[in-house]
This record gives structure tokens, sequence and C-alpha cells, in this order.
């Protein structure tokens, strides 16, 4: 293992309703690393997401590895990996109705950062990302539109402050300008956290510049390369 790995994968399969998803993955993910993870619709890059945060629906196989920061995470619960800084951003954010955006942050940070200091940052943060007062103060995520959702889920992510931030289609129906804003704040805050960012387009790689681009098709990492990978696909598609 490299030394400045944080989350090694080996033989890292997983099933979702007896049907094999993932399969066989072995790969190391560094630290304070940018990688872009793309394919095919289908391909398993949810379900990849899913299972590295801990999702119970979906069943990692016996003989899987998911070392993260030093210990295998496979069988710890969802609550476990995100206290060990494990973040999925996801592909489509659940509404959470009487529960606001603050609340939410103070609980899930109770011990750890006090709610003078959540709020301060709730409020820079939102201020960078261009969320309005209107949003933080509604149930969270209740009525948003889609890229409000997404700004959202990016707002929680640097709050939370974690290690390992998934991002699966920050991207996908945020208008060019928004993009902007999102990518923009992503690296700004990157500091040394890792970010994996799932997606089917260039435009955020763009601003984002992967170190790594990895390419997963049904299940099976196909391709990994720098970030004029990421072109290729754009302007070729994944082939064959
Ligand atoms: N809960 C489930 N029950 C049955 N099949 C599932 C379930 N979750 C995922 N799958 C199947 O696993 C495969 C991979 O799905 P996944 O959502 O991981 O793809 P994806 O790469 O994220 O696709 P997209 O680009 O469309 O978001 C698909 O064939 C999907 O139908
Ligand atoms: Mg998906």
């Amino acid at each position: 293992m490299k030394t400045n790995t944080i989350l090694s994968l080996k033989n890292f399969s997983v099933s979702v309703e007896k049907k094999k998803i993932i399969k066989d993955i072995n790969f190391e993910f560094e630290k304070g690393k940018i990688y872009a993870l793309m394919g095919p619709n289908g391909s398993g890059k949810s379900t990849f997401a899913y299972s590295i945060t801990g999702h119970p629906a979906y069943s990692v196989e016996k003989g899987s590895e998911a070392v993260f920061e030093g210990e295998d995470i496979v069988n710890l619960s969802v609550d476990k990996r995100s206290v060990k800084g494990i973040f999925l951003s996801f592909q489509n954010p659940l509404s959470i109705l009487g529960v606001k955006l603050r609340q939410f942050l103070y609980f899930a940070l109770q011990g750890k950062k006090d709610p003078l200091t959540i709020s301060q940052e709730i409020k820079k943060y939102a201020k960078d990302l261009k969320i309005s007062d209107d949003l933080l103060n509604r149930s969270l995520n209740e009525g948003a539109s889609g890229g409000e959702k997404k700004k959202l889920e990016v707002l929680q992510a640097a709050v939370l402050d974690k290690k390992l931030i998934i991002f699966d289609e920050v991207d996908t129906g945020v208008d060019v300008d928004a993009l902007k804003t999102i990518a923009q704040f992503l690296r700004k805050n990157k500091t040394d956290k890792t970010y994996i960012i799932i997606t089917h387009y260039n435009r955020i790689l763009k601003y984002l510049k992967p170190d790594h681009v990895i390419v997963l098709n049904q299940g099976v990492i196909k391709k990994v390369g720098d970030h004029t990978l990421a072109y290729d696909i754009e302007k070729n598609g994944y082939g064959k």
C-alpha cells in the first residue's frame, strides 16, 4: 500500500438483490487527490458510492477489502464510516420534512463543533455558494430545485468536514453559473480532502482538474487516466 493511501480496495465486489454489480475492484485512492469516476448509465457508479458509505441494501461480497485509513470498513455501519470521515453527496438528495439544515448539522456534529461555529460556517459557505436565506430556513431540501439541492449537499459536505467525499453527479441538472460556483467552492475548500467526483460530463472537470479519471464499465475498472481521458470520453464516448 502507498504511504498516502486513504482508501484501498482489494477484490472489492458488491451485489444488489443477488446480482453482482461491482466486480473485483482493486484500487488505491490517495489523500488529497481528486478522482473523477465516469462510466455509462448502469455501470455501477452509484452502487460503488453507496457501498463505500455502507448502505445496507448493497452487500459487499466475502473476500472484499476496503481499508480506510488503516482499518477495514467493510463490516462497519454507515454511522461508523461517517465518524471515520466518509461522506456521500447523493445523486438524488432526499427531503427531510420538519428538520432544517442548521438543525441537521447541529445534530450531526454534536460534541465536535459548537453551534455558533456551525452557524457561522453555514452563513459563510451559503454566501460563497449563493444559497438564499429562504432556502436555508426551510426544511432540508423541501421544495428545493434540483440545482439548489446539489448546492445544499456541497454545503453540508463542507461543514461536516469529512476526509473522503464522494459527490454523485453533483453537476447534473445544475446551470452553467451554478456549476462554476460549485466547482470553484469545491476547489477552494478542498485542503487535504479526497474527492471522488462521479460525473457524466467533462464540464465540471474543466474547473476541478482531477488527478485521475477512472472509467467504470459493467462494474469493472476499464481505464484509468489523467484529466485528458475525460476529454476523450466527451469526444468519442465509451466505445465498446
Ligand atoms: N436496489 C437495486 N435493485 C436492483 N438493481 C439495482 C439496485 N440498485 C442498482 N441496481 C442495478 O445496478 C446497476 C448499476 O446501477 P447504478 O445506479 O450503480 O449505476 P450508475 O453507474 O450510477 O448509473 P447512472 O449513470 O445512470 O447513475 C443497474 O443495472 C441498476 O439497475
Ligand atoms: Mg448513478
